[in-house]
């Protein structure tokens, strides 16, 4: 019987079918969601750390507004993801316990520090253009509660990076010399860490071959970092700035840039606990997870009392 389903459950994938939370799945199709779509949650609740830390300081009642609204806009999307999660029979407590813990991971790419306001306008062009590169296919994975929650996220993510582009071209523009080596600071820090977000290479994942059988991801991690590169070379060069990479050239007969080597190294490393800032990060999540305990108690009060009056 159990040969049957996983025969039906094959060919409904092969047909480019969706499976939604109450069919039957395999567990390991379903364990390999929990894992991406609670990381990717994750990975947009402590997405929210680095450009908080400029919510004081925007240089403009404009600029902070727009900041206040994408924050806000990643926090939407960690809600909408915890959710699909959930579908597939993990609760939100437990989710959060594994990041609070350090068992579940979240994108590399949040353990850098923002140490200027460049870095604001450079996380929004570089760090949610790659999330776009990387969640437009996710907007067809075959788990549709996962796809229905990316068509959302993706119609933000694209205010997301065109806000931070437009900053910066405020700055290149109408800056002093002084604002455009911000922007370039900026660049030169955040280029090869955001062509990390993609994951390791497609020859070292371990997940990719299986993930791109069942259709949940639609591309491998080397081919959305190639699309990235393909596309912001070009923008770098409209803003004015240089992209750290020596090696970075045209390829007529590829019809793509190569780029330079990528320091794996570096990557393991932060991905393993030992970068800038997850010490700080996870802090923060833990704390913010302390200070709320008042608050979830005295909703789940309320909702007992709510309760209570409506049964007498
Ligand atoms: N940071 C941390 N861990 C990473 C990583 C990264 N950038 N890239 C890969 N990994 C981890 C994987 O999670 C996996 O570890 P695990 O088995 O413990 O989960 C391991 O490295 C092997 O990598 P694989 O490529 O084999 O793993 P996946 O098939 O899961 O591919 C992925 C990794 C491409 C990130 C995929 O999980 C994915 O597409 N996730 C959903 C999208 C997402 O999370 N994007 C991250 C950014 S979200 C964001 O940027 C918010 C925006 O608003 C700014």
């Amino acid at each position: 019987h159990q040969q049957q389903l996983m025969a039906r459950f094959d060919a409904r994938i092969d047909d480019g079918g969706f499976i939604e939370a109450k069919d039957w799945m395999p567990d390991h199709y379903r364990r390999t969601l929990i894992r991406q779509i609670s990381q990717h949650a994750h990975s947009e609740i402590v997405g929210m750390l680095p450009e908080g830390n400029w919510v004081t300081r925007a240089p403009t009642l404009k600029r902070k507004a727009i900041l206040l609204a994408k924050i806000q806009d990643e926090g939407g999307h960690g809600l909408y993801l915890y959710a699909a999660a959930e579908t597939l029979g993990r609760s939100r407590d437990e989710l959060l316990a594994d990041l609070h813990s350090g068992k579940a991971k979240y994108s590399s790419i949040f353990n850098y520090p923002t140490l200027t306001w460049a870095d604001v306008g450079v996380i929004g062009w570089l760090v949610d253009g790659a999330a776009i590169m990387n969640q437009v296919p996710l907007c067809r994975c075959s788990y549709a509660p996962y796809a229905r929650a990316m068509v959302r996220i993706c119609r933000e993510e694209s205010f997301h990076q065109r806000q931070g582009y437009d900053a910066l071209l405020a700055m290149m523009q109408q800056g002093t010399d002084a604002q455009r080596a911000l922007v370039q600071d900026a660049v030169n820090r955040w280029w090869w860490p955001c062509l990390m977000m993609f994951g390791p290479p497609d020859a070292e994942s371990v997940h990719t071959a299986q993930s791109m059988r069942w259709g949940i991801k639609r591309n491998s991690n080397d081919e959305l970092r190639q699309k990235f590169v393909d596309a912001t070379v070009q923008q770098a060069q409209v803003l004015g700035v240089s992209l750290p990479d020596p090696e970075l050239t045209w390829n007529e007969t590829r019809q793509h840039w190569d780029f330079g080597a990528i320091d794996w190294e570096e990557f393991w490393r932060v991905v393993g606990g030992d970068g800038p800032c997850n010490a700080e990060r996870l802090a923060a999540r833990v704390k913010a997870w302390d200070d709320g305990a008042w608050v979830r108690e005295a909703a789940l009060a309320h909702a007992a009392k709510e309760q209570a009056r409506q049964t007498q």
